[in-house]
């Protein structure tokens, strides 16, 4: 017999959302320019835009923020800070940042040259520009599973040897400083690595005088996988995974808006002292002093706390996981095509398969997401075409294989009912799915276009 499972907490306190009507959310999007990002949170009414820094903390976070030590230097909350990525995570050097890309661009600053190559698996946004930005070239190592959106394999996040092997071989080693290695891959739908492929990852690198710098991001979600479908690994707690995975690398950059449970924050950590002192003297023009990075003392207490509870027990990433199984398992019962295996955090649609009357300069998932909130007023968000912008040197799009929808879900935010009302309207979107219209441009940002594009409707 199945078991049911439930959420290992009690709601506290509400935020009160509300339904608009169609005609509202028509004049919404075609205010917002048919960008998500550019609606007012006001006008949504679930919101699945992202897992960012959406999540709610619980009372014991909440009670730190009152205990926030906003000494300017080494405030308690620093040192709090810096216990617990010990305990959890195993770094000794920690680098506070006011969110994960604050990370990534002193990472980048202080290890890649002009003309210099970093290898990584799929790319995400701002770490690419980071990396481009320092004048390295990114190159995409990850397995080609995680190109197809259907193909089972259970560790679509892995890193493809062979590839690894060939770029060293053609460009050498001198000319990779580290390879980038994201955990639970956002843009290939929030999917895992197995610990045997980071394994095999660390001693070909370290062979070559290569760092390992993990995006650690949703490194608890991956450790969750890994108890799930790596052999061996059955008995161990989402803690002693986590921690595993973490003794295989240099250093990490993590977006705390994520695992971490926080609103804001973020960090860089390494081993190396040598390295961490480089990235202080960075950190400082850039972030802030190095006792709070981009952070109040009370972003640092509430942090440090919810990097504490987030790996307490195995209970609370079960909970997140499944959560979004449950929406994935709904949407797949209705017929609609989504990234599979299921990832850790969001349900990612196919656009290019419900779209596949429109080509992909079209924007389909940018299409899609507009019209999935003009429908039900649910916020998703394209991570395809738009998402992947252009060559820094030719010019022309990126066109990504994949071209995907995500509906991110915040931890610990949404009820089971607020994911049966997501089924129904994803659904109802995709009877109607022949009738959609394709995108143009009428402003197009230079970089990280994404996020603050204007499109219309290309008829
Ligand atoms: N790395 C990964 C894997 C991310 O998903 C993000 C952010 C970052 C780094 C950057 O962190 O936002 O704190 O500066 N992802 C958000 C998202 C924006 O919606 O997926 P940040």
């Amino acid at each position: 017999m199945v078991k049911s499972w439930a959420e290992p907490y009690k709601i506290k306190m509400v935020e009160p959302i509300k339904m608009t009507t169609k005609e509202h959310r028509e004049r919404a999007i075609a205010e917002a320019g048919h960008n998500t990002f550019l609606l007012r949170a006001e006008d949504v009414y679930i919101d699945l835009l992202t897992d960012s820094g959406t999540s709610a903390m619980s009372d014991y976070q909440w009670a730190g923020l009152m205990l926030g030590d906003e000494a300017y230097a080494g405030s308690r909350s620093f040192y709090n800070l810096v216990a617990a990525v010990r305990e959890v995570y195993g770094y000794e050097e920690l680098v506070p940042t006011h969110q994960g890309r604050g990370a990534e661009h002193i990472l980048s600053q202080i290890l890649i040259k002009p003309g210099d190559y970093v290898p990584g698996n799929m790319y995400f946004t701002t770490t690419r520009f980071h990396q481009e930005h320092a004048g390295g070239h990114f190159v995409d190592v990850i397995v080609d599973e995680a190109f197809d959106p259907y193909d089972l394999y259970p560790f679509k996040g892995n890193i493809d040897l062979e590839k690894l092997g060939a770029l060293i071989a053609e460009v050498g080693a001198d000319k990779i400083p580290y390879i980038s290695v994201e955990t639970n891959v956002n843009m290939a739908g929030g999917q895992p690595m197995s610990l045997a492929n980071l394994e095999a990852v660390y001693d070909l690198c370290g062979e070559h005088g290569i760092l390992v710098m993990l995006d650690a991001t949703r490194a608890l979600e991956n450790a969750w996988f890994i108890k799930q479908r790596e052999h061996g690994y059955e008995d161990w707690s989402v803690a002693d995974i986590l921690r595993k995975i973490c003794s295989l690398s240099d250093g990490a950059t993590v977006s705390s808006k994520k695992d971490n449970l926080v609103n804001i924050g973020g960090f860089l950590a390494l081993r190396d002292p040598k390295l961490a002192e480089k990235a202080r003297a960075l950190l400082v023009a850039f972030e802030g002093l190095h006792t709070y990075g981009g952070m109040s003392g009370r972003d640092m207490e509430a942090l440090a706390r919810g990097i504490e509870e987030m790996a307490a027990t195995d209970d609370h990433v079960r909970a997140r996981t499944g959560q979004v199984e449950y929406l994935g398992n709904r949407l797949l019962k209705a017929g609609i095509p989504i990234v599979q295996p299921i990832g850790g955090h969001g349900i990612f649609l196919d656009a290019a398969a419900i779209m596949s009357h429109l080509p992909q300069d079209l924007f389909p998932a940018q299409a899609l997401a507009a019209e999935i909130y003009v429908e039900s007023g649910v916020r998703a968000m394209e991570r395809g075409i738009v998402s992947a912008g252009r060559d820094p040197v030719s010019g022309d799009h990126h066109y990504p294989k994949l071209e995907l929808v995500r509906l991110a879900i915040p931890r610990r935010v949404y009820t089971q009912a607020h994911m049966d009302v997501v089924a129904e309207s994803i659904a109802a979107v995709y009877d109607n799915r022949e009738q959609m219209a394709g995108l143009r441009f009428t402003y197009e940002p230079e970089s990280l276009r994404f996020f603050q594009a204007r499109f219309e409707p290309a008829t």
